[in-house]
């Protein structure tokens, strides 16, 4: 989708759709201003339109440019931040769904946001709630969509036009990491998986190095081997690599991102209905650390940082490790196999002590860890959790607050010592399973073994993956992290200004 910025005034904008979001004030006193906009047809539709957040109605002129104008409510003035007018967006873009439109104008409402903010959420809601997957639908109607949209502001204003840009930079890698999730699990070895992350890099500027098994067992990722065990495909390990000159940190940030490409549970086979049947998904971290690439690099944000996807899938063919198996992990630390399912933690483990060779300055990973933290937190919000180290009260203030201003909920859990014990094996260091309680803390426990830089976990097993759609996210992969890293890694630029 085509993405500017015009002052061209409401009336003489020529699209098949105007979005005009308002709020309630304005919705209460009359309209006036799209009276005089498009004429009398606004007062016979006053009484439909209440202006709250949710509401919207369509509105065919016969004043004015535009061919179809749709108002859509804001709800109180005071209250409206970016989440508002991402969702107030994606109602103009659901709209079209049911409309022969191609060209779609927004207009940037007054409120107490700057603009910059403003135009950025209302590009992203638009974006994201007009996404979707169409790559196995043979029905050739789903191809069309919207080609360009139109930010339209009253006055000139640089801001607008930068916000809407990475609003667009932003949705856009949103919707890679949601291509990546949603693609069939045949389509997805972890082979095709480093493939597709090479071909970013290519496209948009970021190194990248794919190990293959031989390298990963050279190197002692025995995690990853146990968990590949049962699979015919062989893992990977991938690199990418974002290092511009005028980078404001020596040592990284690490991002890494679980990618398990089909998740059966191994030999502790899951059942299909609500368990194996959505576990596709279960590389949704991994897309979301290849989406934040893409939007740093397009963004061209001056910070060092690293991306580190272990790949595999987790199947009980023949030679699948088995419960008992003692594994030793690439940190040298040996691990009880009690769970096959608990395989993530196993794969993360190689990679974040592979990350201590850095000397990173903060390690994040994002994985859709453990069915406990859906349970804890549910399908909306992320658990966060974080290592007693350096500033890990700031740490956890700087990702909630990203999480906050880019709409991606996040939530911190406990990491108490006490959680330690029911990680203690009998004949190995640790097992890979706690048992019932606290599950999607225990697994954080069980990384904090392989970690000794700051660190900040974060479990995404609930908000990657949707069955029901809601607001600016269908149905399957919602691309839960990209955001959210992007932002954290924004606020870091501006922390490190020189
Ligand atoms: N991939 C799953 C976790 C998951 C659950 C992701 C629901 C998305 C939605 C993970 O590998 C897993 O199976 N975890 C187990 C851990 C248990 C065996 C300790 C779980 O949560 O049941
Ligand atoms: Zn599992
Ligand atoms: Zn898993």
């Amino acid at each position: 989708m085509k993405v500017s910025v015009s002052t061209i005034s409401l009336s003489e904008l020529d699209v098949d759709l105007l979005v005009v979001p308002v709020n309630l004030k304005d919705a209460e006193s009359g309209l006036t201003l799209l009276v005089e906009h498009f004429g009398s047809i606004i007062e016979r539709i006053r009484p439909d339109f209440s202006g709250k957040p949710g509401s919207t109605t369509v509105i065919y002129p016969d004043q004015g440019s535009a061919r179809r104008v749709v108002l859509v409510g804001l709800g109180e003035p005071e209250k409206i931040d970016p989440e508002l007018l991402r969702r107030a967006a994606a109602e103009g873009a659901a709209i079209v769904d049911s409309m022969s439109v191609e060209t779609v104008a927004i207009a940037v409402p007054e409120t107490m946001l700057d603009s910059e903010t403003a135009s950025q959420a209302l590009v992203e809601g638009f974006v994201l709630g007009a996404y979707s997957f169409t790559r196995y639908k043979t029905d050739s109607q789903s191809e069309t969509g919207v080609q360009r949209l139109v930010v339209q502001t009253v006055n000139e204003d640089k801001q607008v036009r930068r916000g809407a840009e990475r609003g667009r930079i932003v949705a856009e890698a949103v919707c890679t990491a949601r291509d990546l999730v949603n693609l069939s699990p045949d389509e997805k070895t972890p082979t095709m998986l480093s493939k597709a992350i090479e071909k970013s890099g290519r496209k948009f500027g970021y190194e990248t190095s794919v190990w293959d098994k031989a390298l990963i067992a050279a190197e002692g990722m025995n995690g990853l081997l146990a968990v590949n065990r049962g699979s015919k495909d062989p893992p990977t390990f991938t690199v990418l690599e974002w290092k511009p000159e005028n980078a404001r940190n020596m040592r990284p940030i690490i991002l890494v991102g679980k990618g398990v490409v089909f998740d059966t549970g191994g030999l502790s086979l899951k059942p299909t209905k609500d368990a194996m049947d959505s576990m596709k998904c279960d590389m949704a971290g991994a897309a979301a650390v290849v989406g934040a690439m893409e939007a740093i690099a397009r963004l061209a944000l001056p910070v060092f940082v690293v991306g580190l996807i272990p790949a595999t899938d987790n199947r009980p063919g023949e030679t699948a490790y088995v419960p008992g198996d003692v594994v030793r992990m690439h940190s040298g630390k040996t691990v009880e196999v009690l769970n096959t399912d608990a395989e993530g933690r196993m794969i993360l483990a190689d990679a974040l002590s592979y990350a201590r060779t850095f000397h990173p300055e903060l390690v994040v990973d994002v994985a859709t860890l453990t069915g406990a933290c859906v349970v804890a937190l549910g399908e909306f919000v992320a658990g966060v959790m974080t290592n007693e180290m350096n500033g890990s009260a700031e740490r956890l203030e700087a990702i909630t607050d990203a999480g906050r201003r880019s709409g991606e909920l996040v939530h911190p859990l406990p990491m108490y010592d006490e959680y330690s014990e029911l990680l203690k094996s009998d004949v190995a260091d640790l097992k890979n399973v706690g048992g019932r309680s606290a599950g999607a803390i225990t697994a954080a426990k069980f990384l904090e073994h392989f970690v000794d830089y700051p660190w900040i976990h974060l479990d995404i097993a609930g908000p990657a993956f949707l069955s029901k759609a809601h607001s600016y996210h269908p149905v399957g992969g919602t691309g839960f992290g990209v955001r959210l890293l992007v932002e954290l890694l924004r606020d870091f630029v501006q922390k490190n200004r020189t």
